[in-house]
Formats: C-alpha cells, structure tokens, sequence
C-alpha cells in the first residue's frame, strides 16, 4: 500500500457508515411520517439498533485512526485549505457521536421499551420524562440538518479536488484504487 493512500479499513469505515447513515437518515424521516403502526415501531427499532451501531463504529474507526494516521493533504492545498479540511472532518466525527448520542437520549427518556434489534437489552441510564424526551428529539433533528449540510459540502469539496483541482484526493479514498 502506498504511504499517500487511505488503508482499506478506513476506506471501509468512511464507506460502510456513509452507506449506514444514508439509510438511517431514510429510516428516520419514513419512520416519522407513518402513522402509528407495527410498521412505525419496527421501523424505529431497526433505526435505534442502526444507530447506536454506528456510536459504536465511530470508537473504533477513531482507534483505528489512531493506529494508522490519515495519509498527507494534498501537496498543494494552502494552510487554509488544510485547516478547513481538518476543522470540518473534526465536525463530522463531533456529529456522528453527538447524533446518535442524542437518539439515545430520546429513547432513554421516552416510555416506549427499547431491546437491540428486538434482542438485547440496552442500559437504561435515565428516567423515564417527557419533556426531556421532547427536548432531545429537538437536538436530535437539529444535529441532524447539520450533519446533512455539512456531508453536503463536504461531498462538494471532494468533487472539486476531483474535477476541478484534479488532484488525487478523491481517488485514494475510493475502495477500488
Ligand atoms: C447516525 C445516527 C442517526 C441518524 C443519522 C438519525 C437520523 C434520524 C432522523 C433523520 C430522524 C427523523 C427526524 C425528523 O425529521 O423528525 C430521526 C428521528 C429519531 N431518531 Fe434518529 N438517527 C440516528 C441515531 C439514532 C439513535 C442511536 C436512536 C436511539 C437509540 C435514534 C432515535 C430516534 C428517535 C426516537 C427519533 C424520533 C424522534 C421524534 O420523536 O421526533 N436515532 N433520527
Ligand atoms: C454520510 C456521509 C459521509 C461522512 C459522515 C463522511 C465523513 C468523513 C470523515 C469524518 C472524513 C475524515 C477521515 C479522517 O480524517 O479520519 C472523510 C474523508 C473523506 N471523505 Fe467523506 N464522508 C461522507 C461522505 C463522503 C462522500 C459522499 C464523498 C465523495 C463524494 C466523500 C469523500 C471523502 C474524501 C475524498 C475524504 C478524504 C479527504 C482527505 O484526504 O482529506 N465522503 N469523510
């Protein structure tokens, strides 16, 4: 493997949890707009045991980080590309813990019964208040619209290096180079 690449297992991490958020995101907003149902329910189960497997991956792709850094930016990119690069993946990794973390403060305080994917019992680390229910649901969408921003611009810088800067940066996040 080349020293300027991305390792294969953080090219799977970036994919795997892009493809899992893209549809968690569709789950959660189906989920929401059905009307109470044995559909809803299961479809917020699954949403739930996505999410918390994505806290989850989140851990280990930033240990894995710390076992195998991230390959240089691009030669050619000036300070404050490189900070805004830095900066805005920061922001990415802040969301993809504080996202799921609130969901789970949702579903803690919330009375609906919650088992992992129908199975396993999760810890049950609050009371059960439905103001603090509401509350979190509110952060929990608002964190949402920032992540989806953000993962717009973020897609929108890729492509630039791609078809504008031509440069490698894309292409050695892509599994297949
Ligand atoms: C990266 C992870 C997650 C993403 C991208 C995500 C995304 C979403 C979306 C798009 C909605 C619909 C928001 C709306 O339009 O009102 C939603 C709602 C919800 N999510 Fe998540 N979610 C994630 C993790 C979790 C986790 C881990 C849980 C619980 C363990 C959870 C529980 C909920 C609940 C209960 C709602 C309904 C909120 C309400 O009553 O308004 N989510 N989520
Ligand atoms: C839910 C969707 C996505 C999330 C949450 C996400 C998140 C991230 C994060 C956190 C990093 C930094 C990796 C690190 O430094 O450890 C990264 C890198 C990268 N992502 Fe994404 N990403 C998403 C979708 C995409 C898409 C759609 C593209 C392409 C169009 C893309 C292209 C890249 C590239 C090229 C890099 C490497 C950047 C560099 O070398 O500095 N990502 N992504």
């Amino acid at each position: 493997m080349a020293a300027g690449t991305w390792h294969p297992i953080a090219k799977l991490f970036h994919w795997g949890m892009a493809a899992l958020i893209a549809y968690q995101l569709w789950l959660g907003w189906r989920a929401e707009e059905l009307p109470f149902s044995p559909q809803k329910i299961d479809l917020f189960i699954t949403h739930k045991s996505i999410g918390l497997m994505l806290l989850l991956l989140v851990f280990l792709r930033l240990a894995w980080r710390g076992v195998k850094p991230r390959p240089p930016h691009d030669a050619n990119a000036s300070r404050l590309e490189r900070g805004l690069a830095d900066w805005g993946h920061r922001l990415l990794y802040a969301l993809l813990v504080a996202v799921p973390v609130t969901g789970w403060w949702i579903s803690d305080t919330s009375r609906i019964p919650f088992k992992l994917f129908g199975e396993l019992p999760v810890p049950d680390l609050m009371d059960a208040d439905k103001a603090s229910s509401e509350l979190a649901a509110d952060v929990h969408e608002f964190l949402i619209q920032a992540l989806v921003v953000l993962v717009v611009i973020h897609a929108a810088a890729a492509l630039r290096h791609h078809f504008l800067l031509k440069n490698d940066t894309l292409k050695r996040m892509l599994p297949w180079q």
